[in-house]
């Protein structure tokens, strides 16, 4: 089952996600199922539980879709469950990005070259690992998302005021995406 992607502007994506327990959710692998199919019916390498509206420390990524760049990023797909980064280290480096909930958006980014994290799978499996390159990448933009956090944050304030009324045309539901989204500001669904 495919959940609708809640787009800019909507407060779920701005509230800091809770940890949680797995007594709390005995039904997440089919969560996670689901999360997986949003995401890879958007054209994602990421989807983080705010994201469809849930407010938890949950994302999944799959970012094979970069091997050719980054052979390394061949297997890269992971659920990440209560993450939490234990440290960030190296040269801040830049990489367009995007975001399902801001669609049409993609903007220049500074991010450190390694982060390390601790967090549980899909199976409660607990792990502390440290990611480089465009796997950290794509966890620190979905870590940010469970942190109530957006790329558009990073901006220098010059390009947020150039794409603000842009980001405001998203939460009215002025954008043209292909896959299934809530908007904030539109009140009947559409
Ligand atoms: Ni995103």
């Amino acid at each position: 089952m495919k959940f609708p992607i809640i787009a800019y502007g909507d407060p779920v994506l701005r509230r800091k996600a809770p940890s949680i327990e797995p007594d709390e959710y005995p039904h997440i692998k089919a969560l996670i199922d689901n999360m997986f199919e949003t995401m890879y019916g958007a054209h994602g390498v990421g989807l983080a539980a705010p994201q469809v509206g849930l407010s938890m420390r949950l994302f999944v990524i799959d970012a094979s879709v970069f091997s050719d760049d980054d052979a390394s990023l061949k297997d890269f797909k992971r659920v990440f469950i209560n993450a939490c980064i234990l440290d960030e280290s190296g040269e801040e480096w830049p990489f367009n990005e995007g975001c399902l909930s801001i669609p049409e958006i993609r903007e220049d980014v500074y991010r450190k070259q390694n982060v390390k994290l601790s967090y549980y799978d899909e199976n409660w499996k607990h792990h502390e690992e440290t990611f480089s390159g465009m796997a950290a990448r794509v966890v620190q933009h979905e870590y940010d998302h469970i942190e109530g956090k957006l790329f558009t944050d990073k901006l220098s304030p010059l390009r947020k005021r150039l794409i603000e009324k842009r980001l405001n045309d998203i939460s009215k539901g002025m954008v043209d995406v292909d896959y299934k989204m809530k908007f904030p500001a539109v009140k009947k669904g559409r």
